[in-house]
Order: C-alpha cells, then structure tokens, then sequence
C-alpha cells in the first residue's frame, strides 16, 4: 500500500504549523550537509530542499568535497549548531569511507537533530521519552497506523540492526503505546539462519540495504511485509525485498513510493516540532514526534 496518503496527511498538518510560526513573526529553517557527491544522495537533497519550499521552510546547504576530512564535516556541523536560522539538520548519510558518520552526529546540537540519531535522542527513544524518533522508523509506524495493520501484541522481525532503520525501529514498536506494543525479534547477519525468525514473523520488516535479500520462502504466506531497506546502484532503486514477495504476503508495501514518502513527511515533521519547540506556537495537533503515531 503506498505511503503518499500518509505523507500528506503528515505534511499538511507540518504546512498549518509553519502557517501558525509565521503568524507569530518566526520561519522555519532545515539545514542539510552533504558529503561528497554520490548522485543518489545529491538527489535526496534536492528533493527535500524543494519540498521545503513548498512547504515555506528555509533551507540551508552546506556542500562538502567527497575527500573532506571529519573536521570538515564537524566545523560544518558545528556552523549550523550556531545558525539561529536552521531549527533542524541533518547530515546525508550514506558519509564516503572515512567519514565516523555516529561520531560526527555527536557533534550536533540534539535540539537540531532532525533525524534523531544523536545518541542523546537515541536514548530518549529508547526510554519512551519524547523526542525526535528517526523519519523512517516514524514513517513505518505511521504507515501500518494509517492502513490498520495491528502491530500491538503481533510478532515483529526486523531483519536488520542499522543505526538509521533497524534498531531505532525495534525501539520504537517495543513502545508501549496503541501503535507500537509488539513483540520485536532483530536479526542481522550474525544470525545465519535469520529465516527461521522471519518465517514466525506476523510483520517482517526488511532494513538489511541488501538487494532481494527478502524471497517468499523466508516469509510465512499472508505475513504483512514492509520494504524499508533499499540499495542504490547510480540511480536505480533496488529493494531488500524481492518482488516474488508480494505472492505469498497478506499486505506489502510497494517497492517503489512506499516507505519513503513516509520518511520525508517525518522529516518536515521533526522540523517544525524543533521549530516549535524553540519558539512554541499556538499548536493545536502540538505532539512531539515520539508521540507520534
Ligand atoms: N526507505 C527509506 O526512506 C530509508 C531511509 C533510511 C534508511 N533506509 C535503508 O535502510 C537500510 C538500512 O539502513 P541502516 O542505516 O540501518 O543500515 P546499516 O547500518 O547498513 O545496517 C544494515 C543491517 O543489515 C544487516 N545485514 C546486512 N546484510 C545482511 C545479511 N546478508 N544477512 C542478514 N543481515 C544482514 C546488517 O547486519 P550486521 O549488523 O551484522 O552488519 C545490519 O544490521 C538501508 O538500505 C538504507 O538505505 C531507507
């Protein structure tokens, strides 16, 4: 099932906040830092500064050459730490070689950590403390919510334990709250037989950035699957899950416009909240992403 619905719903709410900001004289501002010039990441960038424009965010860049060293990509972080006009940032990732892409994040002011990853966040999150949670793992929880798949009680396996998808998510659906409240296994490659989890799984959720890596016989027919992890080759999208998938599960998501318009509306999302949360507005849908749904 697509993620547009869910975008847009998030993203409209995220449109009447920054409405409610301007009226008390205050824009909002994401900064983005790219290292390098992967063409991938460069369009994920373009597409998010655009969307902010749509959305009358400001955006803020800073470019980095892919041979920039990690005090480089720290005075960068560090500039924007500073930058009364950036509310939120974030650093693309994937970083090249060379890069300590955690280490780097620890250098950012928590309060601007649009992703959520800064290990102060990580820690919320894993206290079930408010805060900005990931945009994918946020926008996984949102999507099943939206489509009335139950999670709460269900077996959940992740199959993967990254810093950026699998383990915030197992965080986040370990949560007590209606959305979330299941039973998380997390498997990764230190577990050769990981299909003997994924074929127990009520919801299998793929985040291995492995192409095909997820075929129909690691899934128990009419098992709910979502597709999070993907891998660029240029810019071709190729998904962990492989689409002889869809034959056995009971719901997917589609391999292209699922997950990631979910992502990205969690973006703007955390971006207004941390704008928020610096100059409060008149909210009415005032929740902070970890008490999202
Ligand atoms: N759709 C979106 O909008 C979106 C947003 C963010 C991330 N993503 C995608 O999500 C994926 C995960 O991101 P991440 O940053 O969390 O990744 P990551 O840090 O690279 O983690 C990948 C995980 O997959 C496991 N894995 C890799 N190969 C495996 C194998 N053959 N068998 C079993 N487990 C294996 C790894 O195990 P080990 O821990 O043992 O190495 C690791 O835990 C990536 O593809 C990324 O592109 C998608």
């Amino acid at each position: 099932m697509p993620g547009a619905p869910v975008a847009a719903a998030v993203l409209g709410d995220v449109a009447q906040r920054v409405k409610a900001l301007a009226e008390m004289g205050r824009s909002v501002g994401l900064g983005t830092i790219l290292v390098g010039d992967d063409p991938a990441s460069a369009g994920y960038i373009r597409m998010k500064q655009a969307k902010a424009v749509d959305l009358s965010i400001h955006s803020s860049h800073t470019q980095l050459p892919g041979h920039a060293a990690q005090v480089d990509l720290v005075a960068a972080i560090r500039a924007m730490n500073d930058d009364p006009r950036v509310d939120a940032m974030l650093v693309q990732h994937p970083v090249p070689a060379g890069i300590d892409y955690e280490a780097a994040l620890s250098e950012m002011d928590p309060n601007k950590d649009v992703d959520g990853l800064h290990p102060f966040n990580m820690g919320r999150l894993a206290l079930s403390m408010p805060g900005p949670v990931p945009c994918t793992p946020a926008g996984i929880e949102a999507l099943l919510a939206h489509y009335q798949i139950p999670v709460a009680g269900r077996h959940v396996v992740i199959l993967g334990r990254g810093t950026t998808l699998g383990r915030p998510l197992a965080l986040l659906l370990s949560q007590k709250r209606p959305t979330a409240n299941a039973a998380v296994t997390v498997v990764h490659s230190g577990i050769p037989s990981w299909d003997d989890y994924t074929r127990q799984a009520d919801i299998v959720i793929a985040a291995a950035g492995v192409p095909g890596i997820l075929r129909p016989e690691h899934v128990r027919p009419g098992a709910v699957v979502v597709g999070g992890g993907v891998r660029y080759e240029g810019r071709r999208l190729l998904p962990d899950v492989d689409e002889s998938v869809a034959e056995v599960a009971g719901w997917i998501t589609p391999r292209v416009g699922g997950v990631g318009p979910t992502t990205v509306a969690m973006l703007f999302r955390n971006t207004v909240v941390a704008a928020e949360r610096r100059a409060p507005a008149s909210k009415s849908g005032g929740a902070t992403a970890g008490e999202s749904g």
